[in-house]
């Protein structure tokens, strides 16, 4: 991350040097809770308290969370996130501008070069990347994979691992830390695993990872969710429930959604399929979770078994990446090419 921020800084002109001299200056004056209208201490500590602790936390929340959040009214809530993005200035921006903000966008490597093709050079951070499947197509490893390669590129940052499944095995990052020469011991350390036994508290543990950034200053470039959606399509059985389960995936993934865009990391998920039984022609598969979970996610991956033990990920949806496939096989160190 120094690296690429240093190389970014290289290019920049004059100009922009003044530009983002002037957006700090205003983001300094307004970088408290308490200077925005109708803010005092103590609601800006429910605010902290519930995750806000920043004015872009504020100024991307609707008004009814942070009205549920602060305590406040929904015309003052409204004001208040009107404050805070006028504050960050939070409007249009050019199409240059955009580009130049995607050159701080990180690939996190795979480990399979026509993997890491397929995704346009690795997993893109500032979103959200779902790999959907059947069971041992080899989702969860790639979770692990990741985990250790986040480390190689970055030693210092974290990744924060939330295994719903308690599939999550230290020997088995040992094993895929030697595969690439890193220490197991210090890829462990930073990994921070936590367990979610049902639903509810693998929503509470998401928000959470914005506290472990903002209060206890940890680095995190990684958020896996292995499975996204197992404890809710176990929880939420039968139709009259599907509304209730929608809702509530949906919140996680803009929790999520915000984490990435909001620390420029990358988020991977993981997704189980169903069979659907009115489809006759084709692959009746389908991921679990419906619209929500497929808007949600950046880029989309189906992950299948192929040939002679190997695993081939299908590209089926990208905002700016042809479909196609990439073909690999899981090993002990990692994945290895074709
Ligand atoms: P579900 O969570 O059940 O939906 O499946 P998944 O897609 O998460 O599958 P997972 O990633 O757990 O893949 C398991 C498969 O990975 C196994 O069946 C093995 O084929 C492969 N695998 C796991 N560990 C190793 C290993 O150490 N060496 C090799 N060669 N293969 C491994
Ligand atoms: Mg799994």
């Amino acid at each position: 991350m120094a690296g690429v921020s240093v190389m970014v800084e290289k290019q920049v002109t004059k100009e922009q040097v003044t530009v983002t001299k002037r957006k700090e200056e205003k983001e300094q004056k307004v970088g408290e809770l308490t200077d925005l209208p109708g803010i005092g201490d103590s609601t800006a500590d429910k605010l902290r308290e519930a995750g806000y602790h920043s004015i872009l936390a504020v100024a991307a929340a609707t008004p009814s969370e942070l009205s549920e959040a602060g305590g406040l009214g929904e015309t003052v809530a409204r004001k208040v996130i009107s404050a805070a993005r006028s504050a960050l200035d939070m409007g249009f921006q050019s199409g240059d501008e955009l580009l130049e903000k995607r050159k701080l966008i990180r690939k996190l490597s795979s480990g399979s070069l026509s993997l890491n093709t397929l995704l346009g050079g690795g997993f893109e951070s500032g979103a959200i990347t779902e790999a959907f499947g059947e069971y041992g197509s080899g989702k969860t490893q790639m979770g692990l994979i990741l985990a250790v390669n986040n480390f190689v590129a970055d030693p210092e940052s974290y990744t924060i691992f939330i295994d719903t499944e308690n599939t999550f095995r230290p020997e088995r990052i040992v094993q895929l830390a030697k595969g690439v020469g890193a220490d197991p011991d210090l890829v462990l350390k930073r990994i921070k695993v936590a367990r979610a036994f049902n639903s509810d508290h693998q929503v509470l543990l998401a928000e959470r990872v914005e506290d472990l950034i903002a209060n206890d200053g940890l680095k995190v470039s990684l958020v896996v969710v292995d499975s996204l959606t197992a404890h809710f399509r176990a929880e939420f059985i039968g139709r009259g429930t599907l509304a209730e389960r929608q809702q509530k995936l949906n919140r996680h993934m803009h929790t999520l959604m915000k984490l990435a865009s909001m620390h420029n990391l990358c988020v991977y998920v993981t997704n189980q399929v169903m069979v659907r039984p009115d489809v006759f022609f084709g692959d009746p598969t389908e991921a679990i979770g419906g619209h929500i979970v497929a808007h949600a996610s950046t880029f989309r991956m189906y992950f299948r078994r192929g040939k002679k033990g190997s695993r081939v990920a299908k590209l089926v949806d990208s905002p700016n990446l042809p479909e196609g496939e990439a073909c690999f096989f899981v090993t002990e160190a990692g994945l290895k090419d074709v």
